[in-house]
């Protein structure tokens, strides 16, 4: 026996924040593990346990996997996040199997192989050309001698290993090996990674599929009849309550059709009857959507409700959608952003009759506190001075929407009265106030009920009325507001995309039986067509910038006493805004002939730093360099066996042009810190490259969360729906919301959203009822 384990805490080099676990799907048996992926072995480590226990001890098991590249040899795990007193498991591939051993070590010497946990090794394992792959279920795996893990825990930081150095023999779960080359430890709620009994014994059985169906086909023993309440039929059911849904809905009811939207979450805002607060907001009827300040506390809260549980990228899933969530950066719409050029029929370019309306109902603010005061500007400031020696402009960026080149400014949101506004307090509000709205909560629409290509409702998994099915009157029309992984999974699950997503349906228990027959499925490119921004941080520290604690503290205990105080009293001060603080536009020429725009958004505090200098974090902050308008790549989402959404191919930098015209933009941001006497370029330090930063960059932090075009505009044969937002092939099924837009704006893209639905519901009221 030879493993030596390191037991020192080593010095922190790398990453100064830990990695934080999260949900995300296995697409080779739909189990949603909770993990990380390590970002410099490449290895995903994920748990999910059985149901809490309701009393008595809660179960000793989970399901684990470990997916690594063959370059680590080994790599192994302690939940308990401590090398000593602690059970060790670690694995390898060997002759197309996965080996693995439990150990335990009570000093720095010769751990012994652990008996005691009974690990049994699931069938979706395997060793491909480049990795190897066990999942598996880890039975009396919680306690052992001399100790534990506390499942319910919200703040658990458990560890991982890797090791470039094989085993002395990988075919012996016994066998001696040195001491792993790398380990590092991450924060984990484990009190989150739980399922229901029904979804977890199926996994561990070795059964694949989704936690969502599993769960609600659960045998219950009840005897209560079925409802036999049909729901009342309207004009129009929107489904999805985010930007698009709201003011589509709004529009439409407002000339008088009757109109239900069904909205899978829960409320938000304070208004619309939310409750979750942070606790030093106790006493007001201030939620955590209300106070834009802690927006960046929306991906630091363990209790994050609001996330669609079932997308494995970040989706609002609540009243409001992502528009209850995000950072709330709202810009105008460019001409550009509906041109042809950009994707857009024809029919489309004339939008600022529809911008106008939007801008009449929902002001844009970049001064959003409502004593008109501008709070922590240090990072405006700094980077002013970046920008100025390079030919940028000053301007208000909302009063020049067409102009993006070298400019700057301060950022926009669509606050109002220093609290979250938007959609869901203004278009919503004057929705509800009519007799012919009804807004329906916690309703989760599963697919639309159509004969070929008329629809007559959707299924829902509403247990009040009869089949779930909400009707539609004669000439009445659905509309798809679900967001761009929602809408797209909508259509899948009423057999309408490419066949590959509809057989995945097809394999799911409950969802399956409830699509067409094969002869009526529609093939249609939904899914293909996405992009996102491709989005980098730089990280600097200045002397004259406030990280404001890097909003850490926000949401709980809570800002400095005197900011929670002036924003309770009066909706001012540093709360009242989100965390950006200037933006900046340029156009790039690349190699390709093709202009694309840099957006640049610069905000106090970082998400991560990467640097082997100290540095001083109370004085850092981001600059976010975007790629937006002009980028070519584009990538596919859609859903998994467990029907659970997530990218197929990612979108970010797939083209050589678009990698080359970021990496120009980083280096010209990063070539204009030596012009502002104090500015430090931390991450990427001065040990590396833009162009090894870049190389290096964890795909998926790239991703801006500014998904479009999964349902895409378009002509005939293209595309997913046509000029009047109608899906193809269907007489009275459209989608409105960010999923038909054809190529990202030059901003983050909510405000082209909303001033797209004002043009959809005016295009789809002007088109005569046909049956
Ligand atoms: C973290 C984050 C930050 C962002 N920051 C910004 C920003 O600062 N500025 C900006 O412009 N954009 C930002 N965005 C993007 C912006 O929020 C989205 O582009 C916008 O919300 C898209 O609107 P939508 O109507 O298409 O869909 P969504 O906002 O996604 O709304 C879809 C709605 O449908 C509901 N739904 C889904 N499926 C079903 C179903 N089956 N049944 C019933 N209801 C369903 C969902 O619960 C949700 O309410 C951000 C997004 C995220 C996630
Ligand atoms: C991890 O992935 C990155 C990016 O794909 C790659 O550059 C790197 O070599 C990988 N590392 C290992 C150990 O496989
Ligand atoms: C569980 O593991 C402990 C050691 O941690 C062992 O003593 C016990 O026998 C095991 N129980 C079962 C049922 O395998
Ligand atoms: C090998 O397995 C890895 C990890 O699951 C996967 O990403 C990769 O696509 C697989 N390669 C092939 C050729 O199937
Ligand atoms: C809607 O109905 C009201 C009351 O019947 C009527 O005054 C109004 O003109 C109608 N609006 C439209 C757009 O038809
Ligand atoms: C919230 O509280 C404020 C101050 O007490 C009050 O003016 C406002 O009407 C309340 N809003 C709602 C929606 O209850
Ligand atoms: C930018 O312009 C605004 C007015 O539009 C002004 O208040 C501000 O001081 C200017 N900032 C700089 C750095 O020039
Ligand atoms: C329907 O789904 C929503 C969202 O997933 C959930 O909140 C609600 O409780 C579900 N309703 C029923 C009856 O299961
Ligand atoms: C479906 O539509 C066809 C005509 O397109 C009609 O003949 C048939 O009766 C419809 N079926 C149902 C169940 O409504
Ligand atoms: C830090 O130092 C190591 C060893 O000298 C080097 O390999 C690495 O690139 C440096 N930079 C960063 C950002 O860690
Ligand atoms: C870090 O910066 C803050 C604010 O500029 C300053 O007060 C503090 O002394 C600095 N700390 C160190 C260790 O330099
Ligand atoms: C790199 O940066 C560190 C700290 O920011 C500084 O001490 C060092 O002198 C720099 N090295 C070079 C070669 O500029
Ligand atoms: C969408 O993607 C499909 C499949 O790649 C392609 O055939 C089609 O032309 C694209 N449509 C548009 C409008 O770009």
């Amino acid at each position: 026996m030879l493993l030596r384990l390191s037991l020192g805490v080593l010095p922190f080099v790398g990453s100064a924040l830990a990695q934080a676990a999260a949900q995300f799907t296995d697409p080779d048996n739909g189990i949603t593990f909770w993990g990380i992926t390590d970002v410099v072995h490449n290895v995903t480590y994920g748990y999910v346990f059985p149901p809490l226990a309701t009393s008595g001890p809660n179960p000793n098991e989970y399901i684990g996997t470990i997916v690594s590249p063959l370059v680590n040899q080994w790599n192994g795990f302690a939940l308990s996040g401590s090398m000593i007193d602690s059970l060790l498991i670690a694995a390898w591939p060997n002759n197309g199997k996965i080996v693995f051993t439990t150990r335990y070590a009570t000093s720095n010497v010769l751990p012994d192989v652990y008996p005691g946990p009974v690990i049994t090794t699931l069938p979706t394992s395997y060793v491909n050309a480049t990795h190897w792959k066990w999942v598996f279920r880890c039975q009396n795996c919680t306690s052992w001698t001399g100790g534990s893990i506390d499942v319910s825990s919200q703040a658990a930081v458990p560890a991982w290993c890797s090791s470039t150095i094989a085993v002395d023999d990988p075919a012996d779960p016994g066998t001696s090996m040195v001491q792993h080359t790398d380990f590092g430890f991450y924060f984990f709620p484990f009190g989150e990674a739980h399922v229901s009994a029904s979804v977890y014994n199926n996994w561990a059985a070795g059964g694949t599929g989704g936690g969502t169906t599993t769960t609600t086909s659960s045998t219950t023993t009840t005897t209560t009849a079925p409802p036999t309440r049909t729901a009342t039929p309207v004009d129009y059911i929107i489904v999805g309550s985010g930007p698009g849904g709201i003011i589509t809905a709004d529009r439409l009811s407002q000339a008088n059709k009757s109109v239900l939207l069904l909205e899978r979450g829960g409320p938000s805002t304070g208004q619309t009857g939310g409750t979750y607060q942070a606790p030093w907001l106790v006493g007001t009827n201030l939620t955590k959507f209300d106070v834009p300040g802690l927006f960046e506390s929306m991906f630091t809260d363990p209790n994050d409700f609001w996330w669609c549980k079932d997308i494995t990228v970040f989706a609002g899933c609540l009243l409001g959608g992502g528009g209850s969530v995000n950072g709330a950066l709202y810009w105008l719409p460019a001409d550009q952003d509906f041109a042809t050029t950009a994707g857009w029929p024809q029919e489309w370019t004339n939008h600022q009759p529809y911008t106008n309306a939007l801008k009449a109902r929902l002001p844009p603010t970049d001064a959003p506190s409502t004593d008109g005061k501008r709070y922590l500007e240090q990072v405006f400031d700094v980077v002013a001075q970046l920008l100025i020696p390079q030919g940028f402009r000053n301007v208000t960026i909302n009063n020049v929407p067409d102009d993006k080149d070298h400019i700057y400014g301060y950022s926009a949101y669509d606050f109002i009265k220093g609290k979250r506004g938007g959609p869901v307090a203004t278009y919503l509000q004057t929705a509800l106030a009519r007799k012919n709205f009804k807004l329906q909560l916690n309703t989760n629409v599963w697919n639309v009920v159509r004969n070929g290509s008329q629809i007559t409702g959707v299924k829902t998994n509403d247990t009040t009325v009869k089949d779930g099915f909400y009707p539609l009157n004669p000439g009445g029309r659905v509309i798809l507001s679900a967001g761009t992984y929602g809408s797209a999974r909508i259509l899948f699950r009423s057999g309408i995309g490419p066949t590959d997503m509809i057989n995945l349906v097809q394999g799911d228990p409950v969802a399956g039986p409830l699509l067409p027959p094969s002869s009526q499925w529609i093939n249609l490119p939904v899914g293909y067509n996405v992009s996102d921004n491709p989005s980098i941080n730089l990280v600097f520290t200045h002397p004259s910038v406030n990280s404001y604690d890097n909003w850490a503290d926000v949401f709980t205990p809570g800002p400095p006493p005197a900011d929670a105080a002036q924003y309770i009293a009066s909706q001012s001060g540093i709360m009242a805004q989100a965390s950006p603080r200037l933006n900046f536009w340029q156009a790039m020429g690349a190699t390709d002939g093709v202009t694309r725009w840099l957006q640049g958004t610069a905000r106090p505090g970082a998400a991560s730093v990467t640097t082997n200098y100290t540095y001083n974090a109370t004085q850092m902050f981001t600059i976010t360099a975007y790629l937006s308008s002009g980028i070519k790549s584009r990538g596919r989402i859609g859903i998994n066996a467990a029907l659970n959404g997530l990218p197929l191919v990612n979108p970010w930098l797939v083209d050589p042009a678009d990698k080359s015209t970021l990496i120009a933009g980083l280096k010209q941001i990063a070539g204009g810190v030596s012009l502002v006497p104090g500015m430090t370029m931390i991450t990427p330090d001065n040990t590396t490259t833009i162009d090894a930063y870049v190389n290096s960059y964890d795909p998926s932090t790239m991703d801006s969360n500014h998904w479009v075009g999964s349902n895409i505009i378009g002509p005939a044969g293209q595309a997913v729906v046509d000029v009047n937002t109608k899906v193809y092939n269907t007489n009275n099924l459209f989608v409105v919301d960010a999923s038909i837009v054809p190529t990202l704006p030059f901003g983050n893209p909510h405000g082209l959203v909303m001033s797209m639905a004002e043009q959809a519901a005016a295009k789809i009221l002007a088109l005569p009822v046909t049956n």
